[in-house]
């Protein structure tokens, strides 16, 4: 089967960047994103693509090539759904704020809306695709509701879970270490569906590259990559502790062991703690998922990578307060940094939320800056907590647009990001602009101890 008309429904991190990048390898497929988010919507169709809604290296390029030929952004989601013969679902599923698995569980209301749409709508037979991170067997409950409100047309399920990494997302699409498609592997029509989209990915993926399974190795394996990799970090950062008791250096520790080839050397950066929007809430899926089947072992194992990273952005908070003689009430802080990493606007999850909030609980001053994310963002994420009101949030926190104001007058800055412009700001004027002791937290090992110690800094790095 030939694949002419693609719909991908949620135009976000995923379907937004993955989308663009099919339609820039796929010129004879014509794809349309669709959202509910108007706003998000008219962002994309913004005739000007500096201003799409996502930040990535590389993608506002693609989209100007695409858009209008075979890309399109809509909020008709009923036309796309009905004239695709595949539909991609990527819609979020964060985790659960409320009833059974509260704090935990992945809500998966958003994807049995959008099953329940399909259903609706369908009037010939499409192949649906999860691109959402899902628990393992959501795809038996989606064929469930496709085959009992449909109109009688036939659907094949696949799995097909997203492995990019946001900040590099266009170059890991284009050049993915692998595509995993699950699929019901029993059937002609199960094999015709998972042939129909290897066929898409190989215009440009190496056959071998496209990994086919059963669809509950597939759902599973994408929980289990984030489980790993958040796990790395935690792992690392654990050690980061134990470096800074004992002078060891976690970053020489860390080359040591990732030159095992067995380890390995990526993944293994000591930071103030990982976000985003996925370690977490896969890594809290998955716990949930065990406990369900009774597995109380399993579950707590993996528990653990949370409760480290918890940590993790508490110690730095707190040992930020230690150093400045217990007390930051009234002392202007700078943060440098809000993005969950560098070359993203995504702040979900981010390190800097916590800290800062740590801070604020402390009745410090906080002062923001961060090249990409914007003032409404960051006074959302504080106001996200519930902390404090909105209203108390703006008069203990400022955002500015340069980092040189950020450091005007601080008593201490602590960098939660790592931006390449970090490293190259002109510290020498920073600490002469700062309050004395100048104190400096590095939180992602970006800046060098020794020129900064020079400088006259109170330097304090993660794990040395
Ligand atoms: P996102 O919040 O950026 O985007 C989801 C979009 O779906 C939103 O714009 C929302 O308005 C839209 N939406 C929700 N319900 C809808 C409906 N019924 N109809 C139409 N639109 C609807 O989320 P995201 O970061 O793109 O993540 C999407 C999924 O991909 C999640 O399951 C996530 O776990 C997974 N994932 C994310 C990443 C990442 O780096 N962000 C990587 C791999 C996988
Ligand atoms: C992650 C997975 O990498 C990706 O495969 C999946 O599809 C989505 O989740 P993402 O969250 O976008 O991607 O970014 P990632 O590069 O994994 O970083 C996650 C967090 O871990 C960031 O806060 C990052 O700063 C932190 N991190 C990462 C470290 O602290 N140290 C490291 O060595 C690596």
């Amino acid at each position: 089967m030939k694949i002419k008309n693609i719909c991908c429904i949620g135009a976000g991190y995923v379907g937004g960047p993955t989308m663009a990048v099919i339609a820039q390898k796929c010129p004879k497929v014509n794809v349309t994103v669709v959202d509910i988010n108007e706003n998000r919507i008219a962002q994309w169709n913004d005739p000007d693509v500096e201003k799409i809604p996502i930040y990535e290296p590389g993608l506002s390029e693609i989209v100007k090539e695409a858009r209008g030929r075979n890309l399109f952004f809509s909020t008709d989601v009923e036309s796309a759904i009905d004239k695709a013969d595949m539909i991609f679902i990527s819609v979020n599923t964060p985790t659960k704020t409320y009833g059974i698995g509260k704090g935990m569980a992945a809500d998966l209301k958003w994807i049995e809306l959008c099953a329940r749409q399909i259903a609706s709508v369908a009037k010939n037979d499409k192949i649906v695709v999860e691109k959402s991170t899902l628990p393992v067997r959501t795809a038996a409950a989606l064929k469930d509701i496709l085959d009992n409100t449909g109109n009688g047309v036939r659907f094949q399920i696949l799995s097909n879970p997203e492995f990019l990494a946001e900040g590099t997302a266009v170059d890991d699409l284009k050049n993915p270490d692998r595509v995993l498609i699950g699929g019901d592997i029993d059937t002609t029509e199960g094999k015709e569906a998972m042939d129909a989209l290897v066929s898409i990915y190989a215009s440009w993926v190496p056959r071998e590259n496209i990994l086919t399974t059963n669809v509950w190795s597939s759902e599973l394996s994408k929980l289990t990559a984030n489980a790993f990799l958040a796990q790395r970090v935690s792992s690392i950062n654990a050690m980061s502790e134990l470096c800074e008791k004992t002078g060891a250096d976690v970053e020489e520790v860390a080359r040591a062991v990732g030159m095992d080839s067995r380890v390995g050397p990526k993944f293994l950066k000591a930071s103030v703690g990982f976000g985003g929007s996925c370690f977490q809430k896969d890594i809290l899926n998955l716990v949930y998922i065990a406990k369900s089947f009774g597995l109380e072992e399993v579950a707590d194992y993996w528990e653990q990578v949370i409760k480290m990273n918890n940590h993790q952005k508490r110690r730095f908070a707190a040992n930020m307060v230690r150093k400045m003689y217990n007390t930051v009430s009234g002392k202007k802080i700078a943060i440098l940094g809000w993005a969950f990493k560098k070359d993203t606007n995504d702040t979900r999850e981010s390190a800097a939320i916590y800290v800062t909030d740590y801070l604020l609980n402390e009745q410090a001053e906080v002062v923001v800056y961060d090249p990409k994310v914007t003032e409404e963002q960051i006074f959302s994420d504080l106001n996200y907590l519930g902390t404090r009101s909105d209203e108390e949030n703006r008069r203990m926190v400022t955002v500015v647009n340069s980092p040189m104001e950020a450091c005007q007058d601080s008593h201490a800055i602590a960098v939660l990001t790592e931006w390449d412009e970090f490293k190259e700001l002109d510290w020498k004027e920073i600490y002469k602009n700062m309050l004395k002791p100048a104190f400096l937290f590095d939180g992602r090992r970006l800046l060098d101890r020794k020129t900064k110690e020079e400088i006259g800094f109170e330097f304090y790095a993660i794990g040395n």
